[in-house]
């Protein structure tokens, strides 16, 4: 009997797609394709129109949009403070807009056991940076390890490393200038790729009115908080701002049943990258701007950028235990005035 009312609330909202109803059926147990997550995000516009708006802030290369939500209160104190996060810069690390997609779920589907984030503060969520080539690496599994964007970049090489396209320190430390190379090829000049200006612009527009506070970029793999500079090895002023608000996330994953073993330094220990995203959402204004590298570990299972399905679930809670945490210290140290 409960299967049976279980099956038919399932089918109602996939054959009749009444979500203002069923409401949007998200699983945590799968990857979503790119067609996938656009329905997703239409069903939440539609399901909570008041705190929900959808912008197709552009368009990559083979012409898919690139589109953002934006979750508020719905109260429409204009003015907030605002969080930004992207995720999915790199085709292959699929566990990254997964992450996202559960980020918005919990401020927006579970928005009375957040609502508290949500008070002085507008988040906007990008939640797939590169989808044509998040779309290439599922589409053969010849392709799966695939990174970058998929622009023709020269010498009959295809695709450049969005994050390697930015224009602080572009060039620096492992950004290739080989468009052949598989990974780290950095554009011939920043700001080549439409994905890239897309980013830089909505950056531009949040430090222009002062609202952005936090840039946090979601890659995989390496379980570690990193924050400025990835282009050299110099300290930021307010690196210890950065430190601390990246070990209380830490701290508050340690308290979760299984955790992974996090760290938190500056990018450039890890290793020295120019053209970043977060280098350059600091530079412009963000006085926080983290890159967070998702576990590729758990217990004795290594799977790099590919957590078995089952394992989504659980990583992806995981990780929003350690975000919410981050907000709540970014909206402590930096309050909407
Ligand atoms: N792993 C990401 C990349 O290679 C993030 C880099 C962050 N910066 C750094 N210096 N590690 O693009
Ligand atoms: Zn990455």
């Amino acid at each position: 009997m409960g299967l049976s009312i279980f099956v038919i609330t399932v089918f109602l909202g996939g054959a009749f797609a009444v979500p203002a109803l069923v409401g949007p059926f998200y699983q945590t147990n799968d990857y979503y394709t790119y067609e996938e997550i656009g329905d997703y995000l239409d069903g939440l516009a539609w399901s909570y129109s008041n705190r929900v708006v959808l912008k197709e802030i552009g368009v990559s290369y083979e012409n898919r949009t690139l589109r953002t939500i934006t979750i508020s209160n719905g109260d429409g104190r204009p003015g907030k403070n605002v969080i930004f996060i992207d995720a999915g810069f790199h085709a292959r690390e699929w566990l990254a807009h997964t992450t996202a997609l559960n980020i918005i779920n919990e401020l927006v589907v579970n928005y009375d056991k957040n609502k508290d984030l949500l008070d002085d503060y507008e988040w906007i969520i990008l939640p797939l940076v590169n989808p044509d080539g998040y779309t290439y690496s599922r589409s053969d599994i010849e392709r799966i390890d695939w990174r970058k964007n998929r622009k023709p970049s020269g010498n009959g090489c295809i695709g450049t490393d969005l994050n390697r396209n930015f224009e602080v320190g572009w060039g620096a430390g492992d950004a290739s200038d080989d468009p052949c190379n598989f990974q780290l090829y950095r554009g011939e000049a920043p700001f080549t790729e439409p994905e890239s200006q897309t980013i830089q612009r909505v950056l531009l527009e949040l430090t222009a009115n002062n609202r952005g506070k936090l840039y946090l970029s979601i890659h995989s793999y390496g379980a570690e908080i990193l924050y400025p500079w990835s282009y050299a090895k110099e300290t930021i002023k307010n690196y210890k701002e950065h430190l601390e608000i990246a070990e209380k996330a830490i701290q508050a994953i340690s308290k979760t049943s299984r955790p992974s073993k996090y760290v938190a330094r500056p990018g450039n220990a890890m290793y020295v990258a120019g053209g970043s995203s977060m280098d350059y959402a600091y530079k412009v204004g963000f006085p926080l701007s983290f890159v967070w590298e998702l576990p590729g570990i758990r217990g004795n299972e290594e799977f790099k950028f590919y957590p078995p399905k089952y394992l989504i679930r659980e990583l992806v809670r995981e990780t929003w235990v350690g975000v919410r945490a981050m907000a709540k210290n970014v909206i402590k140290y930096y309050p909407t005035s």
